[in-house]
């Protein structure tokens, strides 16, 4: 199992790896992606939330979900996490939806921190995914380290400032080494300059070698963290564009809308 090495960096400095994962056979055999989403829809009390949707998710690029407020964005993330269940259609995994302990990681607007350190908050994720008791520090204080975060390790989780609780919800994801690290909205609770710390912690999350998936309505950080981009309106995938394309020339009404901060229905 890859896992992220102290450098000893000094804070506000994080050190990716020295170079991106690189899939030997044993690992391609384990590997999560792609992701195939093929039809799938949601259903509440009758109502159909998502509708329809097709697309697939590949290793090596950073994925934006686009879309106005109640698009589905969040839904979607979620389906595909396997939070919840699709009503109808398939979510699979390319190793057949194995879904292996920590393969697959999620991140929250609004981090859930336990009532601990926020080096217990790594270690007590590194547990759950059945990491060694013995191994557990080592690796939660290295990628604190990593991270920039070494100097708040033993404070009290909850009480750090929301910018440093999302970092250390960062931190505790990279720690399980995910294939795919899902975030939904990182930072729109942020100052500019904790969303910046967040960027680059998500920079150094993909080019450690994890597949990114996330939303936004920041549309400048789309821009910055995005390879593609999939655009969402009323529950229906509209757009799925490489990102350059997608914001120099959406190919839809409601998506060049959207960019123009016109979309009103
Ligand atoms: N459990 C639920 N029961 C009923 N309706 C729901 C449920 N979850 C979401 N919805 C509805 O589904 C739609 C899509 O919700 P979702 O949270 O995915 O939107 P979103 O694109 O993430 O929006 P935002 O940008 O505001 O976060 C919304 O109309 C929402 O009210
Ligand atoms: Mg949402």
């Amino acid at each position: 199992m890859r896992r992220p090495t102290s450098s000893g960096n000094s804070p506000g400095q994080i050190t990716p790896e020295a170079r991106p994962r690189t899939l030997d056979a044993a690992a391609a055999a384990d590997a999560l992606l792609p992701l195939h989403v093929r039809g799938v829809c949601f259903d509440v009390a009758g109502r159909r939330l998502i509708d329809g949707v097709t697309f697939d998710l590949r290793a090596g690029t950073r994925t934006v979900l686009l879309g106005p407020n109640g698009a589905g964005k969040s839904l979607m993330l979620r389906l595909c996490h396997g939070l919840i269940q699709p009503t109808a259609g398939q979510i699979e995994w390319n190793n057949g939806g194995a879904r292996q302990k920590g393969a697959q990681a999620m991140v929250f607007q609004r981090p859930v921190m336990l009532r601990r350190s926020a080096l217990a908050n790594v270690e007590y994720a590194l547990a759950v995914s059945g990491c060694p008791r013995g191994r557990r520090k080592e690796i939660a204080m290295g990628v604190l380290e990593r991270t920039g975060l070494a100097r708040i390790a033993s404070r009290p989780a909850r009480v750090l400032s929301a910018g440093e609780q999302q970092q250390v919800a960062l931190a505790r994801a990279w720690a399980l080494e995910p294939q795919v690290l899902f975030l939904d909205e990182p930072t729109s609770s942020l100052d500019p300059a904790a969303s910046a710390a967040v960027e680059k912690l998500i920079a150094a999350i993909f080019a450690s070698g994890t597949k990114i998936f996330m939303t936004t309505h920041d549309l400048g950080q789309a821009r910055r963290l995005s390879d593609e981009v999939l655009f969402m309106h009323h529950g229906r995938l509209l757009e799925c564009a490489p990102s350059e394309a997608f914001f120099a020339q959406p190919r839809t009404p409601e998506a060049a809308a959207y960019l123009q901060g016109d979309l009103t229905w």
